[in-house]
């Protein structure tokens, strides 16, 4: 039974405060989790609860959620059994009892319901992606790394917000990290030697002055090649262009490149880029309210390209039924923070999988140390993780237990490479 639940400000990867849970049961097992939190948000995202006082943390503290989990929260789940996680889950949203978590804050509502799945698993002496996955649990994840940032991540003028390698030909997920890392290094001597700078963005890839995904795509397709890999049959390419950030008054406004595109004109463009890259997934090709503009795109290449909603979902599984129902996408982006609870993501995640569409767990681009989410990604068997670069320890943290995770799982691990892409 659950019988400490406490609360504290750290900060996260940009240095903003966030909330850290920890939860204690009467074998004096400890479960601790820390909060993301993201850049780009979707509008329909759970509610990330700040103090707003301009004068304190620029209006960014989240001393309320703090006291959130320390008072009330605490007093509710005191005495519950944590191996009842959806019980538990249940108990917490009703008694923030608002649709978006915005009471109590999902960051509140979260790190509670995270801190009290990992102390379930410690008290039962398990790795938590066992503990959530059952023994079954053995894929590691094809890694989407992201080594070009724009967008809301990086303040070059590069309209899309994410260039990402997947090593779909590796063997091991070991031999995965390599790769991407061996990419990585060739991309900084060749951004190096083009005179551009080699400075990171929020997720640890490179932020160059570049103005359009072409250049990107070419700089990042040309690293694969001189790395010694087939883009493609090795190293496929991943795109998220975070559109949502872009669409104004109806139209794709493309300010870095200087060019707006409607709906149907952003269609065709991406389009022509899938035709142009071996790109093998494409996050938020459409903006969140442009649902028409995804069913297009679905339609003309959703055969030949994952195509993955993160703002237009927002990990509700109400509104992923609704995209399987009307042609929007093929696949889901899960990130934990922007549903509020464990039990509500895994469900979301099942009822994507039930409709044979892929799942991709995700980071925020504000991040901890915590790497819950690399063993939510074997847990889940999704076979897809989404969690930066190969440079900052709030990226690499979650490469590095799952390089942990494929070692003990020995000859029983698979990984999941390009087969998971498509699972109809
Ligand atoms: P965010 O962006 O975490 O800044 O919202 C990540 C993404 O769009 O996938
Ligand atoms: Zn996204």
């Amino acid at each position: 039974a659950i019988t400490g639940v406490a609360a504290r400000r750290i900060i996260d990867s940009r240095g903003n405060p966030t909330v850290e849970v920890d939860v204690v049961l009467a074998d004096g097992s400890l479960g601790r989790a820390a909060v993301p939190s993201g850049a780009s948000t979707g509008a329909r995202e759970a509610v990330e609860l700040r103090d707003g006082d301009p004068a304190r943390w620029h209006g960014k503290g989240v001393d309320r959620a703090v006291s959130h989990v320390g008072g009330e929260i605490a007093a509710a789940v005191r005495g519950r059994d944590a191996l009842d996680q959806a019980g538990l889950d249940a108990a917490l949203v009703a008694l923030d009892g608002t649709p978006a978590k915005s009471r109590l804050g999902a960051n509140a509502v979260l790190g509670v319901s995270l801190a009290a799945a990992k102390a379930a698993a410690a008290s039962l002496r398990q790795p938590l992606y066992r503990y959530l996955g059952g023994e079954s649990a053995h894929l590691l994840p094809l890694p989407m790394m992201n080594i070009v940032n724009g967008g809301a991540h990086a303040d070059n003028p590069l309209d899309f917000q994410e260039f990402m390698i997947a090593p779909v030909g590796a063997e091991t997920f070991a031999e995965a990290v390599r790769m991407g890392s061996e990419v990585f290094h060739t991309l900084r001597r060749d951004l190096l030697a083009a005179g551009h700078s080699t400075g990171v963005g929020d997720e640890g890839g490179f932020a160059p002055s570049l103005r359009t995904a072409e250049e990107a795509l070419d700089f990042v397709t040309a690293a694969i090649e001189r790395t010694g890999y087939r883009p493609g049959a090795d190293i496929g390419l991943v795109m998220d262009p975070a559109s949502s950030e872009f669409f104004r008054d109806g139209v794709y406004d493309y300010a870095g490149e200087g060019v707006r595109r409607t709906s149907a004109e952003h269609v065709e463009y991406l389009a022509k880029l899938l035709d142009a890259y071996p790109v093998v997934s494409v996050e938020d090709p459409m903006a969140e309210d442009d649902w028409e503009g995804w069913r297009e795109l679905t339609a003309r290449v959703g055969d030949r390209c994952q195509l993955t909603g993160d703002d237009v979902f927002c990990t509700d599984e109400a509104l992923v039924r609704e995209g399987i129902r009307t042609g929007v996408g093929n696949s889901v982006l899960v990130k934990v923070n922007q549903i509020g609870t464990l039990t509500e993501a895994l469900s979301t995640v099942a009822t994507a999988h039930e409709a044979g569409w892929t799942v991709v767990v995700s980071h925020r681009s504000g991040e901890t140390e915590d790497t819950t989410i690399a063993d939510l990604a074997v847990a889940t068997g999704c076979g897809q993780i989404k969690t930066g670069s190969l440079s900052r320890s709030d990226r690499t943290a979650k490469y590095n237990q799952l390089i942990r995770i494929e070692e003990e799982l020995g000859d029983a691990a698979r990984y999941a490479g390009g087969s998971v892409l498509r699972r109809a």
